[in-house]
């Protein structure tokens, strides 16, 4: 068997050949069927096999067929090119291999700088222990809500750590019909209920529009129920767009709800002087999902969540038994007081690398080019006569279609849709599609610093191409 520092210096070799590689391959092509099968249907060895032909499988069987986000012409969902620094100090990371739910040793003590540090780019008040390092931004808002549920229940005289939610006043949570998907996992999976989350429509730029929203507070306080949570979107997924957060905040503040705010993609963009304006009022939000492994590209597994009053989540979370007390922990206690995990990786170590490498300056000139370059791309869209913008650019997503002269609403529908998958597979590009106010789009996400205009120009080339072929 190869020694630590063998194996672990062929793994470096890999993993930096694979990231050089990436821009001179295609973005993305499909795994070979027989390859599939044999890498999902592969039999248990009985013996274990030398670690660099384990490290050979990988490279040919697994990294050859990469998601493609590495890729500056990845334009797909809202997945990160990782940045080098934070590949380097997850490897670190995993050598290490503690448990980060608290304790003494060098993880723990630098995920509060680490958090402290997202807090900072983007200008949230913070007090030590006002957050921690999640899986992700779905798990950010499970902890979020589960907190603003605790509150809303205590105030109501109801203690739902005790008795659960049988016979508890009836909650009601608020945000857009673009209020993403991890919201209402949220509050179904805490036994709120999706019926309980009402929507309010969005305007043409796909922000919540807040007469909507005052109307239906209302309207369920008369019908009894408890309103209790408002959330807003800090860049939705279908086109990027920021909610009105002072208003939203206001109302928050007026009907006593807690203010979440979803940034987990376009949190960060409010570093872009061109687009800060949007954000105001975010930092009066009670809680904020951020993903750093989203715009500030630190590898995939780590999101983050912001609160403005630490004592919420520990009351909603806090639990030591026994085995766990540990006196010397001092006043904030343990990560593991304020979320779900006990266990928890150490993943401060890739955030503040992909941080630290950079710096302010940097971290907001690659968040900049990002948003400039989506803003070129918008403008590209506006200009050709074959595509139609669906949204304004707020922040760097671009939802556009394909509608070429003479197509009507519904043909252009079928080709936006269809073209998506045929641009994948041409492996040039890549870009998904979605729906906004009932419409077929295709959503171009930029949160790659190296995607130039090269790039959106060749995105507009393969979906042009793909779409003509798509017309009988
Ligand atoms: C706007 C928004 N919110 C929440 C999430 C969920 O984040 P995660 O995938 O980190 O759980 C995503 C993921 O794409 C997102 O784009």
């Amino acid at each position: 068997m190869a020694d630590a520092h063998d194996i672990l210096q062929t793994a470096a070799r890999i993993a930096a050949g694979h990231l050089d590689g990436l821009a001179d391959g295609p973005v993305w092509r499909p795994t070979p069927p027989a390859l599939r099968v044999g890498l999902a249907g592969q039999a248990l060895p009985d013996q274990g096999l030398d670690a660099e032909q384990v490290l050979e499988a990988l490279e040919r069987d697994v990294l050859a067929y990469p998601m493609g986000n590495g890729h500056p012409a990845f334009f797909g969902w809202v997945n990160a090119a990782p940045h080098p620094a934070g590949v380097a100090a997850a490897l670190l990371a995993a050598a290490m291999n503690p448990s980060s739910a608290g304790g003494d040793h060098g993880d723990v003590h630098l995920e509060r700088a680490a958090v402290r540090w997202i807090a900072e780019l983007v200008g949230f008040p913070h007090e030590p222990g006002a957050g921690l390092l999640t899986s992700g931004a779905s798990m950010a808002t499970i902890v979020a809500v589960g907190a603003a549920r605790q509150r809303a229940l205590a105030a109501a005289g109801w203690d739902v750590r005790a008795h659960g939610l049988s016979g508890a006043p009836r909650l009601v949570a608020y945000g857009s019909e673009e209020v993403h998907s991890c919201v209402r996992k949220a509050v179904e999976l805490l036994g709120i209920g999706s019926e309980n989350l009402h929507v309010a429509p969005v305007d043409e730029s796909g922000g919540l529009q807040v007469d909507a929203l005052r109307r239906a507070i209302a309207a369920d306080r008369a019908a009894g129920a408890v309103p209790f949570l408002i959330v807003g979107s800090a860049g939705t997924v279908s086109t990027g767009a920021v909610d009105p957060f002072d208003e939203l905040a206001s109302i928050a503040a007026e009907e006593g709800l807690w203010f979440h705010v979803d940034g987990a993609y376009g949190g960060l963009g409010v570093l872009d002087p061109a687009i800060a304006h949007r954000y105001a009022g975010m930092e009066r939000a009670d809680s904020l999902a951020l993903d750093p492994h989203k715009w500030l590209q630190v590898p995939a597994g780590v999101g983050c969540l912001l609160v403005r009053d630490r004592a919420q989540l520990r009351e909603t979370f806090s639990y030591v038994p026994a085995y766990l007390r540990d006196d010397a922990a001092g006043e904030l206690g343990w990560y593991s007081e304020y979320g779900i995990e006990q266990t928890r990786p150490p993943r401060s170590l890739p955030v503040w690398a992909a941080i630290a490498a950079r710096g302010r300056e940097g971290v907001a000139a690659d968040i900049t080019a990002c948003a400039s370059t989506a803003r070129l791309l918008g403008e590209l869209v506006e200009r050709d006569p074959d595509f139609e913008l669906a949204a304004p650019v707020e922040t760097s997503i671009v939802a556009f279609r394909y509608a070429p002269a003479g197509s009507e609403p519904d043909e252009a529908d079928r080709l936006t849709a269809a073209s998506a998958a045929a641009v994948q597979a041409a492996g040039r590009a890549f870009i998904t599609d979605s729906t906004f106010r009932g419409r077929a789009i295709l959503r171009a996400c930029l949160i790659n610093p190296l995607t130039d205009a090269g790039d959106v120009s060749l995105l507009l080339e393969e979906v042009r191409g793909a779409g003509a072929a798509l017309r009988p």
